[in-house]
């Protein structure tokens, strides 16, 4: 049950209270630009103490210690030192599947049981936490069947080492399939006003089996904010990507878009942003926590203000127009099965 009191308002993913929205740990981790540990756990605290409590990590996110091979691990040590002194406030979410092996031995994502397991035990360990409130299948691995996956992981269910499950990045017919096996709390895939490919089928699908839609870079990896420059992204990893490198320019259009909105309501462009996803989360009606990351407190604080923000119709009309605007894709991989789109 949702929780309205304007103290503590929360949504229920699938029987999980969490705030109405999350926190993205994985911009923590020098992805977008660098932090170092001890402002990146300054950071998290201070997010944690300003309400915003269901935290996103995934075994992959940080950097690779020299010598090690597998998923990083470093962010999740990150937040399992954060949340120790508050773990009851906190919903702890992470991911398993990406390997961090893609050179290595050219599996990058794993999704057997043997894996699995071993996933799981490894982010307790680094979490230092012997319960993991919702755990992801970061990315389906295509030589097992979801069906082998998900039972794994509702294995760990009936151990009592994880609460609930969720998918990160599959189709509307893996989720059939999925539920098969075991209820799944949230998807998690990319949703914002640039990308909305989930629209059509995963999130019906997800609204018609009552499963939550935990909206990952739902700032459009900080683009829909208006403040990334073109020397900015040469700082982070999605350089090369189509949207930010070479249509970063006539992307713009999209920008003058959000913002125009933005200045009607004496708002930002983030909290335009978020505000329209919560929007489409009642027109779907699928519970839908958004999880904007970011290296400063006061963004997270300013990203809140989306809850409280009011479009009007005409509004909602000029933003769902945004990502007729956008020009290239929103894979910033090769491999077109990388994301759900690529299969559907
Ligand atoms: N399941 C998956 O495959 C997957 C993939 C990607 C991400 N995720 C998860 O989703 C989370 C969020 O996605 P994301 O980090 O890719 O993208 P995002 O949240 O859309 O954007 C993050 C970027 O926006 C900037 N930002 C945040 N709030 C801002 C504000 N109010 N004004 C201006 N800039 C702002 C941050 O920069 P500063 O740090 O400079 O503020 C950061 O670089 C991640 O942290 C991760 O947990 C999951």
């Amino acid at each position: 049950m949702s929780s309205t009191d304007p103290a503590h308002p929360t949504v229920d993913l699938g029987g999980l209270e969490v705030s109405p929205i999350g926190f993205g740990g994985m911009a923590l981790s020098h992805v977008y630009g660098g932090i170092d540990h001890a402002d990146a756990a300054r950071v998290l605290r201070e997010v944690i103490d300003a309400g915003v409590t269901f935290i996103d990590t995934a075994d992959v996110y940080g950097e690779p210690r020299p010598g090690t091979s597998g998923p990083a691990g470093t962010n999740e040590e990150l937040v399992g030192e954060v949340i120790a002194p508050v773990r009851d406030r906190v919903q702890l979410a992470t991911k398993f599947g990406i390997t961090g092996a893609v050179g290595a031995d050219g599996t990058p994502v794993r999704g057997d049981r043997a894996y699995v397991r071993a996933a799981a035990e490894a982010s307790l360990r680094r979490l230092g936490v012997d319960h993991i409130d919702l755990y992801y299948m970061h990315r389906r691995d295509l030589s097992v069947p979801i069906e082998e996956t998900v039972g794994a992981m509702a294995e760990l269910v009936a151990e009592g080492k994880v609460g609930r499950l969720g998918l990160s990045e599959v189709t509307a017919d893996e989720l059939r399939a999925a539920v098969t096996e075991h209820p799944i709390a949230a998807v998690q895939s990319e949703w914002s006003l640039w990308s909305r490919d989930v629209e059509a089928h995963v999130v019906p699908t997800a609204a018609e089996l009552g499963v939550g839609f935990v909206p990952y870079s739902p700032l459009g990896r900080g683009f829909l904010t208006g403040t990334m420059t073109r020397e900015s992204v040469q700082q982070t990893v999605i350089a090369g990507a189509e949207r930010f490198g070479e249509h970063f320019d006539a992307n713009q259009a999209v920008v003058e878009q959000v913002r125009a909105v933005a200045e009607e309501l004496h708002a930002t462009p983030a909290q335009v942003a978020l505000a329209w996803l919560l929007h489409q989360g009642r027109r779907f009606d699928v519970a839908t926590v958004p999880i904007p990351g970011s290296r400063r407190v006061e963004r997270t604080v300013e990203n809140l203000g989306a809850l409280t923000l009011e479009l009007s119709e005409d509004q909602v009309a000029r933003l769902d127009r945004v990502a007729d605007l956008a020009v290239g894709g929103r894979n910033i991989v090769s491999d077109p099965r990388w994301i759900s789109s690529g299969r559907e």
